[in-house]
């Protein structure tokens, strides 16, 4: 049987959209509710805010402090980030100890994601499935397979555009979670990689990956290949990583890029970006919306085989470079303009001529 949206649902929309409360997974954790540790509802259940649990955990503290989840909100990329599209949907996940008022508090840009938003859900503290607290905790807490696993992580590393109100079918703006899900590392939670152990056999609370340089050189095996006078097969296996390489933000990227090496300098570069590729399309409404045109990243436990002609690279050696770049801003739609924040050099050599035949 087939029933009609009712009318209040369908005028709760846009409202919906514009608070940015994207279409739920429905595996996954909610989205961390603002004031998720200074609610009266919290102090009626008397859970700890996030600077009472600082105070108790100093060594998770101390990883936790100056990590990517902790800086998310003040850290200068998102900032410049959040000047050109500035949006309520963002601070769910790069503040969401703000309130839903328009600016964010210091306080609550300070904490970014901080221990309450991932620990704490409907009152209650959660700990691991396979902990073991080394003294009695002054708290209860809940042992529960949401925070170990990737539910835990869910909400906010998988979600789409915010515009997904005004599409057939929703855009990811991110899908590391779903990329997972279809990877030969199912079964491997997230914390099993990004969360290493310590000396004292408890979970690192740092976070760090696009700029760990050994950590994203472990997530590919490169070799490169002169397979005619100009042409240059560079191929990547996945290694180590659980989801595509890159994944994560939509302007994280792989440069695959040559060039001839001669007695008077090296010639002209030629480049090709792995990325997620994007463009317009007007939509029947007359609404200009962003497509995904391509995915040419690493998939997890696959490969990706780029060839490259150099010009000129007949008789001479050939340098070749693979780079994980983290994209600031993309200006225009040619991938070569975008503003670069930085970059790890992932592989690279010399390639000498073919021996003439
Ligand atoms: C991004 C999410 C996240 C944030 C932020 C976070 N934690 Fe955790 N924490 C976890 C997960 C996941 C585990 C469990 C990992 C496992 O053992 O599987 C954990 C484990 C712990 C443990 C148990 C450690 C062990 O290995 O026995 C303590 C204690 C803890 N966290 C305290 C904190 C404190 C204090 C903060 C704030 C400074 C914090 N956490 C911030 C996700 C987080
Ligand atoms: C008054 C001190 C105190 C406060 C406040 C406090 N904790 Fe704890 N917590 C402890 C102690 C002590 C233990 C047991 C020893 C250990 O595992 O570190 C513990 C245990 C835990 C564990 C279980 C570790 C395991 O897997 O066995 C987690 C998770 C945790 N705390 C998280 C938090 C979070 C999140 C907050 C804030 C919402 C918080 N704690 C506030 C003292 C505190
Ligand atoms: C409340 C939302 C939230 C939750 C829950 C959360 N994250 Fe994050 N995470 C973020 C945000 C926002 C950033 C980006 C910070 C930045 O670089 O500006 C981030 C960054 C990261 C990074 C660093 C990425 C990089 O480019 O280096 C890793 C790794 C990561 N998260 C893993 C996890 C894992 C694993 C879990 C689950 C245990 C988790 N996160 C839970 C919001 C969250
Ligand atoms: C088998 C190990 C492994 C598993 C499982 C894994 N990751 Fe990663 N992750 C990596 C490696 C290696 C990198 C560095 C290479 C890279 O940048 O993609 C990375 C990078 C990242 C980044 C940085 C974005 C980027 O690509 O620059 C984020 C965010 C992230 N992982 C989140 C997650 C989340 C969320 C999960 C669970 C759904 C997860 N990872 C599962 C190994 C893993
Ligand atoms: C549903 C959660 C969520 C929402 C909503 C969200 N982000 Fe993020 N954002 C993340 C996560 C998780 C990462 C980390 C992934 C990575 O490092 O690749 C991230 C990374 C970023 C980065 C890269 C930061 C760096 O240091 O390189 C920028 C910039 C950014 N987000 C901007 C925004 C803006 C602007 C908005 C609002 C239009 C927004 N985000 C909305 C979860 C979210």
């Amino acid at each position: 049987m087939r029933t009609r949206a009712s009318p209040a649902w369908l005028a709760l929309w846009p409202v919906v959209a514009l608070v940015g409360l994207a279409l739920p997974r429905a595996a996954a954790l909610e989205r961390p509710a603002p004031h998720a540790s200074r609610t009266s509802a919290n102090a009626e259940t008397e859970i700890p805010d996030d600077h009472a649990c600082m105070r108790c955990h100093p060594d998770q503290t101390a990883q936790w402090r100056g990590s990517p989840h902790q800086s998310s909100y003040v850290e200068s990329t998102f900032q410049a980030a959040l000047a050109r599209e500035p949006r309520a949907y963002c601070r769910a996940c790069h503040a969401p100890l703000s309130d839903r008022g328009v600016t964010v508090d210091a306080e609550a840009a300070a904490l970014g994601v901080a221990c309450t938003s991932c620990h704490v859900r409907d009152g209650m503290i959660l700990a691991s499935t396979t902990g073991t607290s080394a003294a009695i905790a002054p708290h209860s807490f809940t042992r529960s397979a949401a925070l170990d696993g990737v539910d835990g992580c869910a909400g906010c590393h998988d979600f789409p555009f915010p515009d997904f109100a005004l599409r057939d079918r929703p855009l990811a703006m991110q899908r590391t979670v779903s990329e997972h899900a279809a990877s030969p590392f199912a079964a491997v939670s997230c914390v099993a990689c990004h969360m290493p152990r310590g000396d004292d056999g408890r979970r690192g609370h740092g976070f760090v990956a696009s700029r760990d340089p050994d950590l994203v050189r472990a997530a590919v095996d490169v070799d490169a290949v002169r397979v005619g006078p100009t042409r240059v097969k560079i191929t990547l296996r996945a290694a180590d990583v659980g989801h595509a390489f890159p994944t994560g933000d939509l302007l994280r990227r792989v440069e695959v890029g040559a060039t001839t090496v001669r007695s008077d300098g090296e010639g002209r570069a030629v480049r090709r970006f792995l990325a997620r590729h994007f463009g317009d399309r007007v939509q029947s409404s007359g609404a200009r919306l962003r497509v995904e045109i391509a995915d040419d990243r690493v998939p997890a436990g696959g490969m990706r085989v780029v060839e490259l002609d150099v010009p000129e690279a007949d008789g001479h050696r050939v340098r070749w470079w693979v780079e994980y770049q983290r994209v600031a801003h993309q200006r225009s739609r040619d991938e070569a303009t975008a503003e670069q924040d930085g970059e790890i050099s992932v592989a690279g050599g010399i390639l000498e001529p073919e021996p003439p035949r």
